[in-house]
């Protein structure tokens, strides 16, 4: 996964990382650090093996190290982190060896991440699925708090 270890080896990518996982540290809600990208990308990954949808591991981990990078802006300056991801993202991108279409699929599916324009791009959905599931729900201490409804809440293991 040459692109994915360009990401992460790319000093502005392990700054913002870094800084994410630290004005988060105390957050009560779902955090988005490491941990979270990484389960996004392997679940992604499976769901791209069950339903035989057409994109490389190289991209399905790339798009998940990067698609919340941006919450770093949101918590500073109130960017929605959609877009704010797609910023750092398109920047963060250059340093690797992805032609300009697979740039442009990885930021389109950062920006529809939070559940917009999911019907055009099988990858986006499983991509919103997928982060979705990353999250335990059932034993998470701000469960009453949460504004996720019900049935978008985990109950138990999916993947
Ligand atoms: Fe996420």
């Amino acid at each position: 996964m040459k692109n994915t270890d360009k990401i992460l080896k790319s000093p502005k990518y392990k700054k913002y990382l870094e800084e994410l996982e630290y004005l988060e540290r105390n957050r009560f809600f779902c955090r988005h650090n490491y941990e979270h990208f990484v389960s996004v990308a392997r679940i992604c990954y499976i769901l791209k093996l069950e339903e035989n949808v057409d994109v490389e591991k190289d991209m399905i981990y790339s798009t998940a190290l990067l698609h919340d990078i941006g919450r770093v802006l949101e918590i500073k300056e109130g960017i929605n982190h959609a877009i704010a991801s797609c910023d750092i993202a398109r920047e963060i991108l250059k340093g690797t060896e992805f032609s300009d279409d697979e740039k442009k699929r990885i930021l389109d599916c950062i920006s529809s991440h939070r559940g917009k324009d999911l019907k055009r791009d099988k990858f986006f959905e499983i991509f919103y699925r997928a982060d979705k599931f990353s999250r335990p729900c059932f034993r998470c201490p701000a469960y009453k708090e949460c504004n996720w409804s019900f049935e978008k809440k985990n109950h138990t293991i999916i993947y």
